[in-house]
């Protein structure tokens, strides 16, 4: 049945560019999702874009010298570029800060919540820098975690354990700008009153079906504790501002403006294609499904907050699914910009194709514990999978077919018992490979298709065509017809993961009658005696590790 999505990939802050641990947790799963919904007949927008505002922003321009928007142009045309170069492809890339009407619709989202008195305003006590002349929110301010003691917890949160609180019970504070310990001042904020939303949000939570286990259960374990009010409004320049006389000099929070960018992108893209009002029913029509693809620090805003801004507003869909991903690291460790530990996109494909990332990211894909990217893994499972296994099934039956048949399907056998139980096999695969996408399981899904594979090179090692064909030729033209369905069923399988070697590969074959159609059609014969078969060459050669 075609279906109507509406998916996301979290918004990166525009402060740097995208590493393999982000493309691995987010946007790979997300466009290889897209793909395949859109190879099964879907209609879907996808969606993404920079995170422009807030103090990482600040922060990052200070440190560079430069103004916050230097830095966010400067980033979002290389997250752009990075995202492109591995065949990720948005429909729009937008960003928070120059997305015509982002601010606006922040803005409402904001009044019509304060109208219904979702959101106070509260007189609170924050961190001042006397030597910097100004308060200190979020990552402005560091210490001594209140809850795990970890010695370096920034204002808005501690990324040792996970956890938020207010600033103000930091041990031992210092300014990140000077080092200076701050004074706290008293200074207004608005409060978004979550606790309003608790009995929608269990309610909703707990009729979601085919959720991860590990987001529905940290998002109602979080309703469990009680959701205290949160500040969404800071005393910063940069941000959108908070659409009131009273708040001159502050702006939102940026989380609380950045998740209205799926709806104020989606909004931009329709007006670009000419149809302004195309937005509405891929936020507005409940047949819809809303998907949001993140990383495991991001389950708290999308499961609880946002949903609770939506529920606020009343007029947008809640999401359908949140497949948030655990994280990918660096030879056991974080990827970490700041101490230069992991690789970029660009580092990795001056070296090596984009499929070949594209596939390594996703046979490690770090969907229910955190994984490891090391080069000689990365080396190791691109030749064992792709190179013998993949590679090597299409290459020995595409010169087969070459030297004994001319380049052309096999006549003949198309009612053999062997033939229908390799077309059963294939019928197999692609159920399999379309139920685990279809609940976002990219890794097992890519795994059925290299099974698959290696269910052919099985085939046709008990064949022996090299002797069947002087025996039992007859016999031998049917393995080999078998044995092209089963490639052609390959590479249709690999196309949402690999697109390059997809179509390079589903070139060898007479035109099908459209993805959707080939796809459905497996498990059929689709491939008639004397059809030409025209072999694209060697698609896996076997990788080397380049010398550091
Ligand atoms: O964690 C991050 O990198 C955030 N910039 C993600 C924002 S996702 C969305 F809500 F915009
Ligand atoms: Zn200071």
């Amino acid at each position: 049945m075609t279906r109507r999505y509406l998916v996301t990939a979290a918004l990166p802050y525009a402060n740097n560019k995208p590493h393999l641990g982000h493309v691995a947790g987010v946007y790979l799963p997300a466009d290889i999702y897209v793909r395949f919904l859109r190879m099964t007949g879907n209609d879907v927008v996808f969606v993404c874009g920079s995170d422009d505002h807030g103090v990482p922003i600040t922060i990052s321009a200070e440190k560079e010298g430069c103004e916050p928007q230097e830095v966010v142009s400067r980033y979002r045309a290389a997250q752009e570029e990075g995202f492109t170069s591995l065949g990720i492809e948005f429909d729009i890339y937008s960003g928070t800060s120059t997305c015509p009407g982002h601010g606006d619709l922040s803005s409402e989202f904001f009044l019509t919540n304060l109208e219904k008195g979702n959101i106070e305003a509260r007189d609170t006590m924050q961190f001042y820098c006397q030597a910097c002349r100004r308060f200190l929110p979020d990552r402005y301010v560091e210490g001594i975690c209140p809850l795990c003691q970890a010695p370096d917890a920034r204002g808005d949160q501690c990324d040792s354990c996970g956890k938020g609180f207010e600033q103000t019970l930091l041990t031992e504070p210092r300014c990140v700008g000077c080092g200076e310990t701050p004074e706290t001042r008293n200074t207004r904020q608005w409060f978004f009153l979550l606790d309003r939303f608790e009995d929608a949000l269990r309610e909703w939570l707990e009729s979601r079906e085919g959720w991860r286990e590990n987001v529905k259960n940290f998002a109602l374990g979080l309703l469990r504790e009680g959701l205290p009010p949160r500040s969404i409004t800071r005393d910063l320049s940069w941000g959108v501002p908070v659409p009131l006389e009273e708040a001159d000099g502050k702006v939102l929070y940026v989380w609380f403006d950045a998740p209205v960018g799926y709806i104020s992108f989606t909004r931009e893209l329709f007006e670009k294609r000419g149809d302004p009002e195309g937005w509405r029913p891929y936020w507005q029509d409940e047949e819809t499904s809303l998907v949001h693809f993140l990383g495991k620090d991001n389950i708290l805003f999308h499961a609880v907050i946002w949903p609770a801004m939506l529920l606020g507003r009343g007029d947008f869909n809640l999401p359908a699914n949140i497949p948030a991903n655990e994280f990918l690291n660096f030879k056991g460790e974080k990827f970490s910009k700041s101490k230069g530990h992991g690789v970029t996109a660009e580092e990795i494909l001056a070296l090596y194709s984009p499929d070949r990332v594209r596939y390594y990211l996703t046979a490690i894909a770090p969907e229910n514990r955190d994984t490891s990217f090391t080069w000689e893994d990365f080396i190791a499972r691109n030749n064992d999978d792709l190179s013998d296994v993949v590679g090597n099934l299409c290459h020995r039956v595409f010169v087969f077919t070459d030297r004994y048949f001319d380049s052309k399907v096999p006549a003949g056998g198309e009612r053999s018992e062997h033939l229908a139980r390799i077309l059963e096999v294939i019928a197999g695969a692609r159920d399999s490979w379309r139920t685990s996408l279809e609940a976002c399981r990219i890794r097992e899904a890519v795994g059925a298709v290299v099974s698959l594979a290696r269910e052919g090179n099985r085939i046709f090692d008990a064949a022996q065509p090299w002797k069947s064909r002087k025996e039992d030729a007859e016999g031998c033209g049917t393995d080999i017809a078998s044995l092209l369905e089963l490639v052609r069923a390959v590479a249709l399988l690999l196309t949402p993961f690999l697109p390059e070697s997809g179509k390079l590969l589903r070139g060898a074959f007479p035109d099908g009658d459209g993805l959707k159609s080939d796809l459905d059609a497996l498990g059929e014969r689709t491939l008639a005696g004397g059809d030409p078969i025209a072999p694209p060459g060697i698609v896996f050669p076997r990788l080397e590790l380049a010398e550091d």
